[in-house]
């Protein structure tokens, strides 16, 4: 049966609307004893979460069966009267979901570690729980953001554009220069999971000096040798800057001009944390003045970001699609874990990452 790629135990009982319409409503039947809670899922996700949903026989899955965002409209319709939801950073969870959702909500699972897009007060007044992803995607994010940064500062877009346009005339001393790892300073913002594991791939690179910032000194740091500094020293002395903290009140808009004007001229600023913590006009200026060197994002704000934003016109400037977490693997032990949080709040029992809050 094509419905999630199962082979067993999901039968579906109706479709909500139209043919046409990515959203379907399914049960999974075979073990049920008693009444089966009422689950909405906002996108297609890697079967092993939707396995795993299935199997456990307590409650009946509607999904927003598309690659896409569900529209804000279907959001507020799928979620009335769920006991769960598993949502995407993308899916915003407020007052009017929540209020949509009606008390009967027990839990919601982001299928993330990253949690800026719910509204915590909220679901803390509703004594709502909360599941999300961490650690599984440590590896795979802090991968990425290496090869982010290593092909920002040593201009590998450009290059492999002026192999395919022609523009590699001949081996040119002076052409396609960029920034190396070997001997520099590396300034980490937000020492937390990934951050860390960023710092562990770079240090084999010959880093001289590890430097951090967030708001506590953190004793693991010891391992990587890093050195708890105010921000505007992590600024003025890095030559490589990476943002990998959370998105929270204060580190929303932390990079802006004054921020980019206290970084060094050869400076590479890279952002795998959320688009939210940079300005990105103060950065576009940065970049374009020669205020930096190079940046890397792999978040934006918004995403997408569009095709024709003045980031994007700049050579200096490496944008991806927010992709740090995209391994196959990672993608299906985050979805796995997030049906196993689904479950364990709709059960009462444990969750195996619950969010603290
Ligand atoms: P952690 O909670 O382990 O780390 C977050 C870090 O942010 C902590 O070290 C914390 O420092 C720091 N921080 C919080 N407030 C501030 C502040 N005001 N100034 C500086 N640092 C601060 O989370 P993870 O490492 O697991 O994930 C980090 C973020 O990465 C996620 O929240 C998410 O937004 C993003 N992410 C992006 C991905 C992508 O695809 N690009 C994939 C996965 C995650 P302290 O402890 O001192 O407060
Ligand atoms: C997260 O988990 O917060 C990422 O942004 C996507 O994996």
């Amino acid at each position: 049966m094509f419905l999630f790629g199962l082979s067993h135990s999901v039968e579906v009982v109706s479709f909500l609307s139209k043919r046409s319409s990515p959203h379907f409503y399914c049960r999974s039947g075979m073990h049920t004893v008693g009444k089966l809670m009422k689950v909405f899922v906002t996108r297609r996700i890697p079967q092993e979460g939707m396995k795993i949903l299935s199997a456990a026989g307590v409650c009946e899955v509607s999904l927003w069966d598309s690659e896409e965002p569900v529209p804000r409209t279907e959001l507020l319709k799928g979620v009335q009267g769920a006991q769960g939801l598993l949502c995407l950073l993308s899916d915003k969870i407020d007052t009017e979901v929540l209020d949509a959702a009606g008390p009967n909500l027990k839990v919601i699972s982001t299928l993330s570690v990253g949690f800026d897009h719910l509204d915590l007060d909220e679901i803390k007044k509703r004594g709502i729980r909360v599941g999300y992803t961490p650690d599984v995607l440590t590896d795979a994010t802090a991968e990425l953001t290496v090869a982010l940064l290593l092909s920002t500062a040593r201009r590998l877009p450009e290059g492999v554009e002026e192999v395919k346009n022609g523009g590699w005339s001949s081996w040119k001393p002076l052409w396609l220069c960029g920034y190396g790892l070997s001997g520099s300073t590396v300034g980490i913002i937000g020492l937390g999971r990934i951050g860390m594991a960023i710092a562990k791939r770079l240090m084999p690179f010959g880093v001289k000096r590890l430097l951090y910032s967030g708001r506590t000194a953190k004793a693991y740091a010891a391992e990587v040798n890093g050195e708890f500094v105010p921000l505007d020293t992590l600024l003025s002395e890095s030559d490589f800057i990476i943002v990998s903290c959370s998105l929270t009140p204060e580190t929303q808009g932390l990079c802006d001009k004054a921020f980019f004007s206290k970084m060094k001229n050869t400076a590479v600023f890279v952002n795998s944390s959320r688009g939210a913590v940079v300005n990105q006009e103060d950065l576009y200026q940065a970049l374009k003045n020669g205020q930096i060197a190079a940046a890397g994002l792999d978040v934006t704000t918004p995403e997408p970001l569009p095709t024709n934003h003045p980031l994007l016109t700049l050579k200096n400037c490496v944008v991806l699609p927010h992709i740090g977490s995209a391994t196959y693997s990672t993608r299906g032990i985050m979805s796995d874990l997030a049906a196993r949080n689904l479950l364990g709040g709709l059960q009462g029992t444990d969750m195996p990452s619950e969010l603290k809050f």
